[in-house]
């Protein structure tokens, strides 16, 4: 296929002003924003990971108020957890953790309350990623983040007790792995909090501790080939790895790990600007996802190539639908057709609007300066 010719500028500033409504008009009352609307498999939903960076792109798009009310969510949602919480870091200080499946949720219902209802439930990235996303967000509108601090206090017991633990990954598969990409989360998250006076010191001194045994873990264990690998042992990539280098920043974007890691990504899973989860792919035929695009150009941006985050968001802007919206993937080029309607008899065509895809496409034009107030 083809790549989609740039949009003007002017059109990507419409795409991100569109998608920003979108998003502000689906939230629910209570903070959470819903994966998606209509999507039968994610209806009724929020995830912490797709409303991290959600909330995150609404607070650099300008919508304070938004962002605030969903890490609101996300402290009482954390409080209605607290003895699970409890219970977990208990187990795991006497050395016999938890299984799985008494873990915390990886998504909730809008009222908070967690659902064991068999979905691949226990991924731990989330949980750094709100903590990491509420703290810039605090110091991007100069907010107290102590707001959110019973919240921070138990995300930051359960990660310390538990970062090591093999889970599923940011695409809710291979649990028995562990992921580079939730460590980078946990990572980030870690170290956004660690300077919090409020935590005290013995629960600051554990949070640095662990931030820092989850970046030996990354740099040892998690590199081949000079570029960051899929999870610890694999010598693939994976497209959400980008995100270490930007937005979360856990890796230095001018150091050779990242520029190899760009590299490898741009030769492994980007085609014509479009980008895949990961070469293996088979979900919904394992299309181009546009919120991937929009990852990798963040690291491209903060890196020193504008030209390249350019493309990429001009060819998440050619993936919006006649309605406005932006899908969680397009199908221009699968890497396994053949899969493609198995899923859609399952559980009908792919997510769209997906609020995350709107999201990280706000997030780069706001970083590339496309976005008004
Ligand atoms: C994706 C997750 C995402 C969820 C909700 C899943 O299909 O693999 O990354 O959080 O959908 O959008």
């Amino acid at each position: 296929m083809p790549s989609p010719s740039p949009a003007p500028a002017a059109d990507l500033a419409e795409v991100a002003a569109r998608g920003r409504a979108l998003i502000l008009s689906l939230q629910d009352p209570s903070g959470a924003y819903p994966a998606s609307p209509t999507f039968s498999a994610y209806l009724g939903f929020s995830w912490l990971r797709d409303g991290a960076f959600i909330a995150d792109a609404m607070s650099a798009g300008g919508e304070e108020a938004s962002a605030t009310a969903f890490f609101d969510w996300c402290a009482r949602t954390l409080e209605l957890q607290a003895e699970r919480i409890e219970r977990i870091v208990r187990a795991a200080r006497e050395g016999r953790p938890v299984p799985d499946g008494e873990m915390l949720a990886t998504r909730f219902r809008f009222d908070g309350t967690q659902v064991d209802d068999g979905w691949e439930n226990f991924q731990l990235d989330g949980y750094g990623l709100w903590l990491w996303a509420a703290l810039a967000h605090a110091r991007r509108h100069g907010l107290d983040p102590d707001r959110w601090h019973s919240g921070i206090a138990l995300t930051a017991d359960y990660l310390v007790s538990s970062w090591a633990r093999p889970c599923y990954d940011w695409w809710e598969e291979h649990v028995e792995h562990v992921h580079i990409s939730t460590l980078g989360s946990i990572e980030a998250g870690l170290r956004a909090i660690e300077p919090l006076e409020s935590m005290g010191a013995e629960r600051r001194a554990a949070v640095r501790a662990a931030a820092d045994a989850v970046a030996t873990t990354i740099r040892e264990r998690g590199v081949v080939d000079g570029h960051l690998v899929k999870w610890i042992g694999s010598t693939e990539v994976d497209a959400s790895l980008a995100a270490l280098i930007a937005p979360l920043a856990v890796v230095d974007a001018g150091s050779d790990l990242a520029r190899a890691t760009l590299a490898e990504l741009e030769r492994r899973v980007v085609v014509d600007g479009g980008t895949h989860r990961f070469p293996a792919d088979t979900y919904y035929g394992g299309g181009q996802w546009p919120l991937l695009s929009c990852f990798l150009g963040l690291a491209h941006l903060r890196a020193g190539d504008a030209d390249r985050a350019r493309e990429l968001l001009a060819w998440a802007a050619g993936t919006e639908r006649p309605a406005g919206t932006l899908p969680e993937q397009v199908e221009d080029h699968l890497l396994e057709p053949s899969a493609l309607p198995g899923w859609v008899e399952r559980w009908g065509t792919s997510a769209d609007p997906l609020l995350w895809s709107s999201a990280m496409f706000l997030r780069l034009a706001a970083e590339l300066g496309e976005v008004g107030a």
